[in-house]
């Protein structure tokens, strides 16, 4: 994850047979983003919004999460049973992250389904080109509208960098916008979905963190290693012939990175297949590691402190409604989580 050898850059451009080609279509336009880059472009425009993630940042951000949290639990309040994932994991960080970059409410739904397909990738088939183009159409609306009638989100503020600073091209602007949205959309909501999972499939557990509620940031850390949301890192493609852990790669390779496996690690993990509440060294790679390390992190982990919080104090006997082995998991490599999770309340 840390090796320069391994490229972003031209991991994107794979596939693509003419420069021209790849600068007009669609796809293109969405991926001249920072998790698509090398230095120093992935330093500059990682630069450019580093400063609206950082922990303080998102701590003041505290009291509207909260109250988002909070609106989601009345809304199931008084019902015997509900799939938490649509009423509760997934609206809350996805309402969190629209806000911050101001896409209006009504949009969302729109937002969601194509988001969906797109990362589900060549398993959408032909779905998944229209979702592109619809997402593409979306976002450059959503930028025209906001160049016209300016507010305080962050959108603003980056086309605002770019109209008056240069600092990034319209293409970059696009394509940041996109990041920021499927980041928010995809990768929260597995981690209240599973972390929730894992709590109520022994019970036990539930309990002992409703009474310890002190354990909550490691159980968040040890959900996030155990059963996390991302199961394997983006592509990133050699730029010459290397060996990794006895395996040569070729220049031009492309390289995937298992992060979930990397959390079960014995050697690095002790009783790394058991689920420890209060496991204290935790050196996870949920989140990825070296330059492209998740720069939403800290929002994700506040959410996640914030959910977990309201919905033991809420929901004390929070059950499952199904069999465990009766839930099902979303298709697709890159993401870890649950189609639906059906609780009694
Ligand atoms: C629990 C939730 C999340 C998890 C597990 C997660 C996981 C990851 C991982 C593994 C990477 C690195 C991918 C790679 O190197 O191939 C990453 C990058 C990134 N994440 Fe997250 N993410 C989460 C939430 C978020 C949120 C809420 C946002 C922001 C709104 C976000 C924004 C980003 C961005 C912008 C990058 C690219 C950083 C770069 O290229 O420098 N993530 N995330």
């Amino acid at each position: 994850m840390a090796d320069p050898r391994l490229s972003k850059q031209s991991a994107f451009s794979v596939g693509s047979s003419a420069t021209a080609n790849r600068q007009s279509s669609p796809a293109a336009i969405l991926s001249r983003h920072m998790l698509a880059a090398d230095p120093p472009d992935h330093t500059r425009l990682r630069r450019l919004v580093s400063a609206a993630f950082t922990a303080r940042r998102m701590e003041s951000l505290r009291p509207r999460i909260e109250e988002i949290t909070r609106d989601l639990l009345d809304a199931i309040d008084g019902r015997d049973e509900a799939d938490l994932i649509d009423t509760f994991a997934f609206p809350l960080p996805i309402q969190v992250i629209c806000e911050l970059l101001g896409v209006p409410a009504a949009d969302r739904d729109d937002f969601r389904a194509w988001s969906n397909v797109i990362v589900a990738g060549s398993q959408s088939g032909d779905r998944l080109e229209p979702a592109i183009r619809a997402m593409v159409g979306y976002i450059l609306a959503l930028i025209a509208e906001r160049r016209a009638t300016p507010g305080p989100d962050l959108l603003s503020g980056l086309i605002q960098v770019r109209d008056e600073q240069d600092r990034l091209t319209e293409e970059e602007l696009s394509s940041m916008v996109f990041l920021l949205l499927i980041a928010g959309h995809e990768t929260t909501v597995n981690l209240i979905g599973n972390g929730t999972y894992l709590l109520l499939r022994d019970r036990p557990r539930w309990k002992r963190l409703r009474a310890e509620p002190s354990l909550l940031p490691t159980a968040i850390e040890e959900f996030l290693r155990y059963e996390g949301p991302v199961e394997t890192s983006t592509f990133r493609v050699a730029t010459e012939d290397l060996e990794i852990g006895g395996v040569t790669v070729r220049a031009g390779d492309p390289v995937v990175v298992v992060l979930l496996s990397a959390n079960r690690d014995g050697d690095r993990f002790p009783d790394a297949d058991e689920l420890r509440l209060d496991r204290t060294q935790n050196p996870h790679l949920a989140f990825g590691h070296g330059i492209h390390y998740c720069l939403g992190a800290p929002l994700a982990r506040l959410e996640a402190q914030i959910a977990f919080t309201q919905l033991m104090a809420r929901h004390p006997g929070l059950r499952l409604a199904v069999e465990p082995e009766a839930l099902r998991w979303r298709p697709g490599l890159l993401l870890r989580g649950l189609h639906e999770l059906p609780v009694l309340l």
